[in-house]
């Protein structure tokens, strides 16, 4: 028996407030790919990405999200992270009072953490955690100080995504779903954060880039692009499709899709 795709949506119909906003997703992703969600402000691209997050706000009215071949719509948040996924977020919050270092610490030991055999989890020695955080820093080009910095507290906008960035390296997710990363970054910050995630990505992860402009597709090459209209894929291809919806705008698929 082959294996089964790293992630894959099902049928999903999901909404809010018993509102249908998602109206029959299908979405397949295999390890070693880059698909990028394209689609108009309002179609519930983000509403995907909270679904499988498992924001509590959001309900799922039929379907399935299946990672590795597990339904993830029974797991917590925290499990969902726990098999290796990550979602960064159009909206970061801000933790004022705790540092880059001790939110990433507390991330990573929750994440990453062994079970202690007593329901508990065994912590990420100190001196490994700061190793590991230092190789991060390095590697992002991120400076020291930013470690010692309160979590998103008067974080310029490409500061917030570089904190995801290393966030996302400290983890080391198999499958990232990226939700307008690039959405208010100037052309400096959106270099800085797509040369991170190159960095970070490699054949055994798959990722998800959410996006409503082409911009970030010049940095970050998908294999696969897919267009949501009011809850529904209504076109996937290659790359060539980002750069037709670029031109074109996205009204000449308003018409021919039968949505
Ligand atoms: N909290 C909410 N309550 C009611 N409707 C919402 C809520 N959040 C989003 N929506 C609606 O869901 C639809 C999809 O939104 P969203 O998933 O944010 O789209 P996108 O990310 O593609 O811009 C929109 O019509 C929006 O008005
Ligand atoms: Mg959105």
């Amino acid at each position: 028996m082959s294996e089964a795709p790293l992630f894959q949506v099902e049928n999903l119909h999901a909404g809010i407030e018993g509102e249908e906003i998602l109206k029959g997703v299908d979405l397949t992703i295999n390890r070693g790919e880059i698909h990028a969600l394209m689609g108009p402000n309002g179609s519930g691209k983000s509403t995907l990405a909270y679904i499988v997050a498992g924001h509590p706000n959001y309900e799922v009215f039929e379907g399935r999200v299946l990672y590795k071949g597990e339904n993830v719509l029974e797991l917590g948040a925290d499990e969902r992270a726990q098999l290796g996924m990550f979602l960064a977020f159009q909206y970061p919050t801000t933790i004022p009072g705790v540092s880059m270092a001790n939110f990433l610490r507390l991330a990573v030991n929750s994440v990453k953490g062994e079970d202690d055999g007593e329901g508990g989890k065994k912590r990420i020695a100190p001196r490994e955690f700061r190793k590991m955080l230092r190789e991060k820093m390095q590697m992002l080009n991120i400076d020291e100080s930013f470690a010692t910095r309160y979590l998103n507290e008067g974080f310029s906008g490409g500061e917030k995504k570089r904190a995801e960035i290393l966030q996302m390296a400290m983890l080391e997710p198999e499958f990232c779903i990226m939700d307008e990363t690039d959405s208010g970054l100037d052309i400096d910050a959106l270099r800085t954060v797509s040369e991170g995630v190159n960095k970070l990505y490699n054949d055994n992860m798959a990722m998800l880039l959410i996006t409503h402009y082409q911009r970030l597709l010049n940095h970050i090459k998908p294999q696969f692009v897919h267009v949501m209209l009011e809850g529904q894929i209504v076109q996937s291809g290659g790359p060539e499709l980002a750069e037709e919806l670029e031109a074109k705008g996205y009204d000449w698929l308003k018409e021919t899709a039968s949505v």
